[in-house]
């Protein structure tokens, strides 16, 4: 079933280009014309009190694409930041505001067309990750999938073509073959709801999280998963489709450690702490809370594209 606008609960705006793919064709095509590059399918949802609507972007909005070059000196300018980008070097376009908080390790493939935000001292090990909001701490294992959207399962075909014309250059092709240019008529197909992380997550290895779903702090989700359903606090699932297994800890201590969130700190204030006994550790970390030798952890977030 396609997607409803009502399934955007909680958004207020999206930039969405569906020319994303190869960086050539997309850079190339957002230079010579951005709105008649990308057809329909480039919109923006909004929400008002009629509901959610799909609209063209302004130019205005569209000066907010910009690229960004990952290369030798970009990347050290950003580890220096604490965020430690491990992808290929190649010119990347951002077309949503990318936000990191330092200090994050991020050997998995990021789409930067899309809002993404990634907690501090969280590490992604690899896979493709778009549209998603990571909390702090977590742990991504090897060939991850969340964001990936879906495809219209009730038109006449499942192709984004249908709203993106010039998705991968095709339409482009299709001209300098011979075909005549005729706009697709059809509604903007809209996306869904962002997938959201919480806080000291494990994702194991080869997990696929299917879009808007919300995965609860201190979950872990086994190697394998296809996640489908919302996940809670401190919960191990498993399986296809994953199933839960066990909650980590019994009720009285998921409760402190909800009401404590403790990583609201820096790594650098738990030096006291004892991680091996999370009741312990939450004793003490409520004595260091209550006379103020540490305090909240609240860093710079460094934001996609660097504005230096
Ligand atoms: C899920 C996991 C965390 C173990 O959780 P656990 O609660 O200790 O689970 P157990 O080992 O006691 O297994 C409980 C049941 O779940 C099943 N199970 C465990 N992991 C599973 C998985 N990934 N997929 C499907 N079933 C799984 C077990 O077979 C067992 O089933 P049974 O009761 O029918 O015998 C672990 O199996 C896992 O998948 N870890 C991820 C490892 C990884 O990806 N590492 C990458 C490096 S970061």
């Amino acid at each position: 079933m396609r997607r409803q606008p009502e399934n955007l609960d909680g958004y207020t705006a999206e930039f969405s280009l569906d020319a994303f793919g190869p960086p050539d064709v997309a850079l190339r095509s957002l230079a010579r014309d951005p709105l008649a590059s990308f057809g329909p399918g480039l919109h923006i949802v909004d929400r008002d009190a009629e509901g959610y609507q799909a609209r063209r972007p302004t130019w205005k909005e569209l000066g907010k694409v910009s690229t960004f070059t990952l290369n030798a000196e970009t990347q050290a300018h950003l580890a220096e930041r604490g965020v430690w980008l491990h992808h290929r070097h190649a010119d990347y376009y951002v077309g949503a505001k990318i936000d990191f908080e330092p200090p994050v390790a991020i050997a998995a493939d990021l789409a930067y067309n899309f809002p993404i935000r990634i907690g501090a001292f969280s590490h992604l090990n690899g896979g493709y990750i778009q549209r998603v909001s990571i909390g702090r701490y977590c742990s991504l294992a090897r060939d991850i999938q969340i964001g990936h959207g879906f495809h219209p399962n009730d038109w006449l075909s499942v192709s984004p073509l249908q709203y993106a014309p010039n998705y991968r250059g095709f339409s482009e092709f299709a001209a300098r073959h011979g075909a005549r240019r005729s706009d697709i008529k059809t509604i903007p197909f809209v996306f869904g709801k962002p997938t959201t992380i919480g806080n000291d997550v494990w994702i194991g290895n080869h997990v696929f999280v299917v879009d808007g779903i919300t995965i609860g702090d201190g979950a872990i989700i086994g190697a394998g998963s296809v996640v489908t359903r919302d996940v809670d606090p401190y919960t191990i699932v498993a399986g296809n489709p994953a199933r839960v297994l066990r909650s980590r800890f019994d009720t009285n201590l998921v409760e402190r450690l909800l009401e404590l969130r403790w990583w609201r700190y820096s790594l650098a204030d738990l030096g006291a702490v004892d991680f091996s006994r999370p009741d312990v550790a939450l004793n003490r970390l409520e004595e260091l809370i209550a006379s103020d030798e540490i305090s909240e952890y609240l860093p710079d977030v460094i934001t996609l594209p660097l504005s230096e």
